[in-house]
């Protein structure tokens, strides 16, 4: 099973630039086009949320028409940058699975030989995310139905920590409890999030954390105390999960661009290893 991850799309009103200067829708369409060209086909592609840049219903119509070229099942997550009653309005006819909670967009999708369970980490109005006592405990009831099949969890905000000091403050926060019960569930292949716009990779409660860079801007990676986020072109990418019987999930990250057309290896006789 392939999932691809596309995440931090952060599209604006068509014909507005993010930030004063990105074009982020066009490099929506950049995403898209390279999934649309990937062979084998990925079964489904989880989106993990800042789709919208402002939670514009303008913003979500240019996401919807984008997202509508691929043809295989796109699930859809909030981050801090959506808005759930915009988000339900324009989206929710083509993602019904978002009826399956009343107050989140959390749900759980058994259609595949990996189960995806999809958590919603927003706090209206605020940058950082949390899961709270009633996220956790339908998240609880959702391991327990799975009986341990692989399992795939996304959210927004990862709940592990990075070691940045400029994004850890905006983690989702989470009770000790939701850690425990993470380490309870070996079945949980990755936590894979969104959020920091940068790929980042880390161990946490017992499964891997796994951060996807965004489709647009990367934030730049800064390990020094007291220094703000800041964005920069660094290549735009999305995320492959690939499960294969006896090998289990394997994430990659793969650029997005034009990096010209793949070569055959030529090496000389000498090569170390060529007879
Ligand atoms: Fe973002
Ligand atoms: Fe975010």
């Amino acid at each position: 099973m392939i999932i691809a991850q596309i995440t931090d799309f952060h599209v604006r009103p068509p014909g507005v630039l993010a930030y004063g200067g990105i074009d982020t829708n066009a490099m929506l369409r950049n995403a898209v086009a390279a999934i649309v060209h990937l062979d084998p086909a990925p079964d489904c592609v989880i989106a993990t949320g800042d789709l919208a840049d402002c939670g514009l219903q303008d913003e979500y119509r240019e996401i919807a028409d984008v997202l509508a070229k691929l043809q295989m099942p796109v699930f859809v997550i909030p981050g801090n940058h959506d808005r759930r009653e915009v988000m339900r309005s324009s989206l929710g006819a083509r993602h019904r699975y978002l009826d399956q909670h009343p107050q989140f967009f959390q749900y759980v999708i058994d259609d595949f030989p990996v189960r995806l369970i999809a958590l919603d980490t927003v706090i209206a109005g605020e940058t950082g995310g949390e899961i709270c006592a009633a996220r956790e405990t339908w998240f609880a009831d959702a391991l327990q139905s799975g009986d341990g099949r692989p399992t795939l969890v996304f959210m927004h905000h990862p709940p592990f920590r990075i070691g940045v000091p400029a994004m850890d403050p905006m983690m989702c926060k989470t009770a000790s409890s939701f850690a425990d019960l993470i380490a309870r569930h070996p079945e949980i292949e990755r936590i894979a999030t969104g959020h920091y716009h940068r790929p980042i990779v880390a161990r946490w409660a017992g499964t891997i954390g796994f951060v996807a860079p965004s489709t647009a801007h990367q934030v730049v990676l800064d390990l020094r105390e007291s220094e703000p986020t800041r964005w920069a072109f660094e290549p735009p990418g999305f995320a492959l999960h690939v499960y294969r019987d006896g090998v289990g999930m394997v994430s990659h990250v793969v650029p997005i661009g034009d990096f010209g057309p793949a070569r055959e290896f030529e090496l000389p006789s000498e090569y170390p290893g060529q007879r």
